[in-house]
């Protein structure tokens, strides 16, 4: 490899590598989110839903947030030996650590305007102990008004198999709404906060931009189902719940996935503040996920006529609810009043997610519009379309460039082929024009639809391409991020986790390294000799020292000795090396909790059991001098 360190080249883009979040694979509620507690506010369509109950237990409809109405009566069971309670089991189960404070809050009330008491618990399930409950406390209960009650709850041991419990001390009913646990150490400490493990994860892949909520949950499954942001901000106890799209359609594995929007707007906007990377939402254009309706003509899957207004609004009201001023504009007050007075700058909005047939571009225009004229500094993305009926996942790009939008986002699931010949997709691509944003891409194996090694390999093959072309390709997140080991609907993911644990694939390594090492121009590089499966890329980071940065994947499956020549390098430098390898010596196993046989290291992956099969290994090497 030769690369001429002088001369370099286009700028690399901050944004360049970064994160796309969906809730899918239980990625938020039961995932990044930190609460602990599944229906919560009781508005599963069946009000119970994920709670055991015993003795005098009733819903109601008339509680104090009007958009989460249900609440219900604890009363005397009737029945003198038999207590009134309810038990919560968390979302694919609840897992506690030892030692860990958790926080217990509810609202609550007598209705009978007395004094009442609750008893709320922990319980191990596993226990062989004659209580479950390993640890509880009362709580008094005060007056007809409602009011939030909090305690902090430390379990003595870790528990797998925890449960909830609250129960009516006593005959006085009481009502209870909005049953709380988090953990009290989450990230940042923010009270309505995210699970830390996973959000240090996120954290450490450097992100320099983050895309959320979706994928086609930005769409709905229905149009009212879609992620409606205004929705998610404001009090956590009246935001509304919505049904996911992935609770839908032939891929339904479970029946019970619903958003909290406990994890909305406000908490995005944050935590990309909070990692540095700049916040990418999508909004809806007024199309339902196309994959789940009957597409053929205009339905009720399309807002028509003046029913797209309300879309367009939810787009300006959202770059105001980040950028504007809270003593002029009511979305912004919102923002101020959950403690963010200054802008969260928004520079960056997507419209559409994966849109396809004649629709999409009058409609994204509908958009441009007005925010083009309102808001002259908002870079707008639209879609190129993904792969139905035949056509190409990037079909639409004429149409986005006669739309003039500032970037399209493209997705690609696709196989090896795909991935390696990818590498030069962007070489020859039209520099004039909108920008590329790669929004959704991993490398689904041909047969071999899991996280493996050999797909991490491609997917760096094909990042190399990225870099190399960082004049054309601004933006780049592999998706999905995250899959609970118990109830993911798609695969492969970048980060694997269950109630207590997670773990890092291969394509997450190959994400941080080319994140951590982004550097900030391109510098030219030329490859020779044996090359076919080589892959290499090469930047200079002016930010630090002007370190040469070069990136090389060997996609074969044996060694091949590769020599760089840095071309105007003071041949006095110093050079780390840092590579992502197997160990050949780790069982192989099954991967990604799936009945897939693996066979070689390269069909495998990392798993919770066995994290380290695949990680990188740094060391310091000196450079040779040449003679
Ligand atoms: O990432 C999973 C899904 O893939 C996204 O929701 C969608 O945009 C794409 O089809």
């Amino acid at each position: 490899l030769e690369i001429n360190t002088n001369k370099s080249g286009a700028e690399i883009a901050p944004t360049m590598y970064g994160i796309f979040f969906e809730d899918i694979n239980y990625g938020a509620d039961g995932g990044l989110y930190g609460e602990l507690v599944k229906n919560r506010s009781f508005e599963f369509p069946q009000p119970l839903m994920g709670w055991n109950t015993i003795g005098g237990v009733e819903v109601r409809n008339d509680g104090p947030f009007s958009r989460c109405p249900h609440y219900v009566r604890l009363s005397y069971s009737g029945k003198r030996d038999m207590s009134t309670g309810i038990e919560n089991r968390g979302f694919l189960g609840m897992s506690l650590l030892g030692g860990e404070e958790y926080r217990f809050t509810v609202w609550a009330r007598v209705p009978g305007d007395a004094q009442a008491q609750l008893n709320v618990g922990l319980r191990d399930l596993d226990s062989q102990e004659e209580s479950f409950t390993v640890c509880d406390t009362n709580i008094n209960v005060c007056g007809s008004e409602w009011r939030k009650y909090a305690v902090v709850l430390t379990p003595p041991h870790t528990i797998k198999k925890a449960s909830l419990t609250v129960f009516l001390k006593g005959n006085t009913p009481v009502d209870v709404e909005h049953v709380s646990l988090f953990p009290v150490n989450t990230w940042r400490g923010h009270e309505n906060g995210l699970r830390k493990d996973l959000a240090q994860l996120v954290a450490d892949l450097r992100p320099g931009v983050m895309r959320f909520p979706g994928g086609c949950i930005v769409e709905g499954a229905t149009l009212n189902t879609r992620y409606n942001w205004k929705n998610s901000i404001g009090p956590v106890e009246n935001r509304p719940l919505n049904e996911t799209r992935w609770n839908y359609g032939k891929e339904r594995t479970h029946f019970d996935y619903y958003q909290s929007y406990g994890l909305g707007f406000f908490e995005f906007f944050q935590f990309c503040e909070e990692i540095g990377a700049e916040p990418l939402p999508v909004l809806s254009c007024g199309m339902a996920c196309q994959f789940n309706n009957d597409i053929t003509t205009k339905g009720s899957w399309i807002a028509q006529g003046d029913s797209l207004n309300e879309f367009i609004q939810d787009a300006i009201d959202l770059i105001e609810f980040c950028n504007g001023d809270p003593e002029k504009n009511e979305w912004a007050k919102i923002r101020a009043e959950m403690g963010h007075p200054e802008p969260f700058n928004l520079k960056y909005l997507a419209i559409g997610n994966e849109q396809w047939g004649e629709w999409y571009a009058p409609m994204l225009k509908a958009f441009m519009k007005p925010i083009r004229k309102l808001y002259p500094q908002i870079k707008i993305i639209g879609s190129s379309g993904p792969w139905p009926d035949g056509k190409e996942y990037d079909y639409l790009w004429p149409e986005m460039r006669k739309a003039g939008v500032d970037f399209v986002d493209e997705h690609f699931y696709k196989d090896e082929d795909f991935f390696l010949s990818g590498a030069s997709r962007y070489d020859n691509f039209p520099r004039k024009g909108p920008k590329v944003y790669a929004g959704e891409y991993a490398c689904h194996g041909k047969g071999k639809k899991w996280n493996r090694f050999y797909s991490a390999i491609c997917e760096a093959a094909f990042m190399t391409g990225l870099e190399r072309n960082a004049d054309v390709v601004k933006m780049a997140t592999y998706a999905p991020l995250f899959a609970h080991i118990n109830g993911w609907q798609w695969r492969p993911d970048m980060i694997w986790f269950d109630n207590l644990r997670s773990v890092r694939t291969s394509s997450y390594y190959v994400q941080q390294l080319f994140s951590v090492n982004r550097g900030t121009h391109v510098l030219p590089i030329s490859v020779s000799g044996n090359t076919d499966k080589i892959y290499a890329s090469a930047v200079a980071d002016k930010d630090d020292k002007n370190a040469v940065i070069v990136k090389v994947v060997n996609t074969g499956e044996k060694d091949i000795p590769v020599s760089i020549n840095l071309k105007g390098m003071n041949c006095e430098s110093s050079m780390l090396t840092t590579v992502l390898s197997a160990s050949e010596s780790q069982p192989l196993g099954n991967v990604n909790y799936g009945s897939d046989k693996v066979h070689s290291i390269l069909d495998c992956d990392n798993s919770l059991d066995n994290p380290e099969r695949i990680i990188p290994h740094t060391a310091e090497s000196k450079v040779m001098c040449p003679h």
